[in-house]
């Protein structure tokens, strides 16, 4: 099957008017799954989606099944969190699935929850998505009604209520363990693992946190089976997969394909291209944590595995957010920028993620208002190997967030950097 002939999956009702509404979901078999799931046992869908290699698309790709084993057996209660917070730059994949067809997002709550044995899922979404709450609040509503939610779903005897918590928005807070404290109603700091959330998380109950998108897929696993689930994708990244492209391409937009499609095929023909036709500089392949890479490097497979410090300098797919940077772009300006994301960002709790981003934000400040010094580019990429995670000193894995693409761009344009520096010099800009 060639990547164009790809049926999607995920996005199936993107575009079909009204889906939003619980009756014209129903009419395209809305809901039928979740009906043949309260028929099997929780363990055996944990099983099944163990089988298909599910692996989480909130960026860190860890297992899903596996993840969903580590909860303990005698339990008695047990939260489902699923994370909406999409902070990522450059990412928004669980926005589109929210807004055009909150429904089948619920339906794979409701069976995910099952799974888990959850009575109660949160739904964590970034408060600058209004309209995607407003249709998941709705949503909500209208299976309540129908005996979708509440008690006794379907006459199962499963019990299980969601609620929406809109967050006030910061990207630490899309970090498993900062988003349960703001859930808890305090400042999102990263807590120190383990315990792991599915031991101690929500409230110190056993909790699973999984992204929007990986729970849409056990949708999927239940309805078609683990064998459909692995026959797209590559052996080790099973499963469809939806990307986002965006910056200078023609056409921007969310676009399913199986996992293993080419980078090349999303730009240039999910994407339409680069605009005016312009030639391509640089490339982060999934979201700005993973890195930078170079127009050479984009010839390669969107999967987990194709993304290595050791293949590409890269910290690997993360959400599957491409964006394209054209010849035109000043590289100095995208240091600058990332320098400042991550040093804003940086919670402060670890030493060297705070001092390291802050430090190589100063530098990128400096460079850019014509003080920056090639001994500066040296620094930065010593740095990036001093502040990523670290045992004992890293509490999250923002510092390794920071460092890959900070490192990237150091590394691999350099030529460039010095020579804006210069440019900046005798242009005489004011040293920062
Ligand atoms: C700084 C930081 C920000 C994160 N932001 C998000 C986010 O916005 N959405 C998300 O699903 N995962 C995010 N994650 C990953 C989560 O910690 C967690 O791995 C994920 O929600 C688990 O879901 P999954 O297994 O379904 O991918 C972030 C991680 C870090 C370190
Ligand atoms: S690594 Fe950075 S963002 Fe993560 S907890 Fe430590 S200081 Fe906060």
């Amino acid at each position: 099957m060639s990547d164009s002939q790809y049926k999607p999956v995920l996005l199936r009702n993107r575009g079909v008017a009204e889906v939003r509404k619980l009756a014209v979901y129903r009419e395209r078999g809305g809901y039928k799954v979740l009906e043949k799931a309260l028929k099997s046992e929780p363990a055996a869908i944990v099983d099944q989606v163990r089988q298909s290699g599910l692996l989480g698309r909130g960026g860190a790709g860890f297992p899903t099944g596996l993840k969903w084993t580590f909860l303990p057996q005698g339990r008695t209660k047990t939260y489902l969190c699923v994370n909406a917070d999409e902070a990522e730059p450059g990412t928004f994949c669980n926005r589109v699935q929210m807004e055009s067809d909150p429904h089948q997002v619920l339906e794979g709550i409701i069976i995910s929850a099952y799974a888990v044995r959850a009575q109660r899922a949160y739904v964590y979404i970034r408060y600058e998505y209004p309209q995607q709450a407003a249709a998941l609040e709705s949503a909500i509503g209208e299976a309540r009604e129908a005996g979708l939610l509440g008690r006794n779903i379907l006459g199962s005897g499963f019990e299980l209520e969601v609620h929406l918590f809109r967050n006030a928005g910061a990207y630490i807070c899309g970090e498993e363990t900062g988003l349960l404290e703001s859930l808890e109603g305090k400042r999102p700091w990263p807590r120190i693992k383990p315990p792991y959330p599915a031991i101690r998380g929500l409230a110190g109950e056993p909790t699973i946190i999984n992204n929007v998108e990986t729970l849409t897929c056990v949708l999927h696993i239940v309805d078609r089976g683990a064998d459909w689930f692995r026959s797209l994708g590559t052996e080790r990244s099973p499963g469809p997969k939806l990307f986002c492209v965006s910056g200078h391409v023609k056409s921007p937009g969310v676009f399913e394909r199986p996992l293993g499609v080419n980078l090349k095929t999303l730009i240039y023909e999910c994407a339409g291209g680069v605009r005016e036709d312009r030639s391509i500089k640089a490339v982060i392949p999934g979201g700005i944590s993973t890195g930078f890479l170079t127009a050479d490097e984009i010839d390669v497979p969107m999967a987990f595995e194709s993304f290595t410090r050791e293949k590409n300098g890269c910290l690997g797919m993360g959400t599957g957010a491409v964006v394209v940077l054209d010849e035109t772009t000043d590289m100095l300006k995208v240091l600058h920028n990332t320098a400042r994301f991550f040093s804003s960002e940086s919670c402060g709790q670890c030493t060297q993620c705070r001092e390291g981003t802050g430090w190589m934000y100063k530098m990128a400040r400096r460079m850019l208002a014509g003080g920056g010094r090639s001994e500066d580019l040296d620094i930065i990429a010593e740095q990036t190997e001093r502040m990523g995670m670290m045992t004992g000193q890293s509490i999250c894995g923002l510092s390794d967030g920071a460092s890959y693409p900070l490192r990237t761009l150091v590394t691999k344009f350099r030529a460039e950097l010095e020579e804006r520096m210069e440019e900046r010099k005798a242009k005489g800009l004011a040293v920062a």
